[in-house]
């Protein structure tokens, strides 16, 4: 990564975020649980409700969502860089029986998303936009998003905030990124979710909360007019 003149990159950390975790997940292989997240229930609901059929899903991890989309009926393209744990999303679609409308694919989102105009009939994000991302690579990846969509697209996705607990500890890297425990994460203010939902129609942000810590976060629900 380049990091922006605002974002110094003190001992490389954002530049070795691909490898921490590559590392980081085969470590843990179930680090954020088998089950679903609230958040890719409530995604997958939604998409069915709406009649969509083709969901982009933006840092897959491990996949805990992804299962959900595909077990929803949906078909599924997840992209992640870190290409090991798309390999196991593969495997336990396969398992299940539904490896048919899943597409895997390794790719840095801080590159040009490789797929057509209008591909997309939604995109899926659970805590992509949050990490070593800055603010000028997050409007380019939200154009992305909004070019890959139809019209009519549905987008949503999920970001840790300025109210959770960690907001504000570990490394200050500029930009409202902070370094702790070697994850390098963005904290959203609203002014952000705004800029990015630029020439997008933004329906709802919704406040919940994940896991023991815990993870304070803002579900955005926006759509390309
Ligand atoms: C916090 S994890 C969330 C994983 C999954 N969505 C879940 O909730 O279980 C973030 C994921 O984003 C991926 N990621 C981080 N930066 C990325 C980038 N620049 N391009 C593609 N994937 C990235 C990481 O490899 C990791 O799998």
């Amino acid at each position: 990564m380049s990091p922006t003149s605002s974002t110094p990159d003190p001992g490389g950390l954002i530049a070795a975020q691909r490898q921490h975790w590559e590392a980081t997940l085969q470590a843990n292989p179930h680090m954020y649980g088998t089950e679903p997240s609230e958040a890719g229930r409530d995604a997958s609901s939604r998409f069915s409700v709406e009649n969509l059929s083709k969901v982009l899903e933006l840092g897959a991890g491990q996949g805990r969502d992804t299962l959900s989309l595909l077990g929803a009926g949906l078909d599924v393209t997840a992209l992640d860089y870190a290409a090991r744990p798309l390999a196991g999303i593969r495997d336990s679609a396969r398992d299940a029986g539904l490896g048919g409308r899943l597409t895997t694919l390794t790719h840095d989102v801080r590159q040009p998303l490789p797929f057509a105009d209008a591909s997309f009939d939604a995109c899926y994000s659970h805590m992509l936009f949050t990490m070593a991302l800055t603010s000028d690579e997050l409007a380019a990846l939200a154009g992305e998003v909004h070019r890959v969509l139809r019209p009519g697209g549905l987008c949503i996705y999920t970001v840790r905030h300025v109210g959770d607990a960690h907001y504000g500890a570990g490394r200050d890297l500029g930009d409202n990124l902070y370094e702790n425990g070697g994850f390098v994460v963005h904290f959203f203010d609203r002014p952000l979710v705004d800029r990015l939902a630029e020439g997008f129609s933004l329906e709802d942000v919704t406040a919940f909360e994940e896991g023991g810590l815990p993870r304070r976060l803002w579900r955005i629900t926006m759509r390309r007019p």
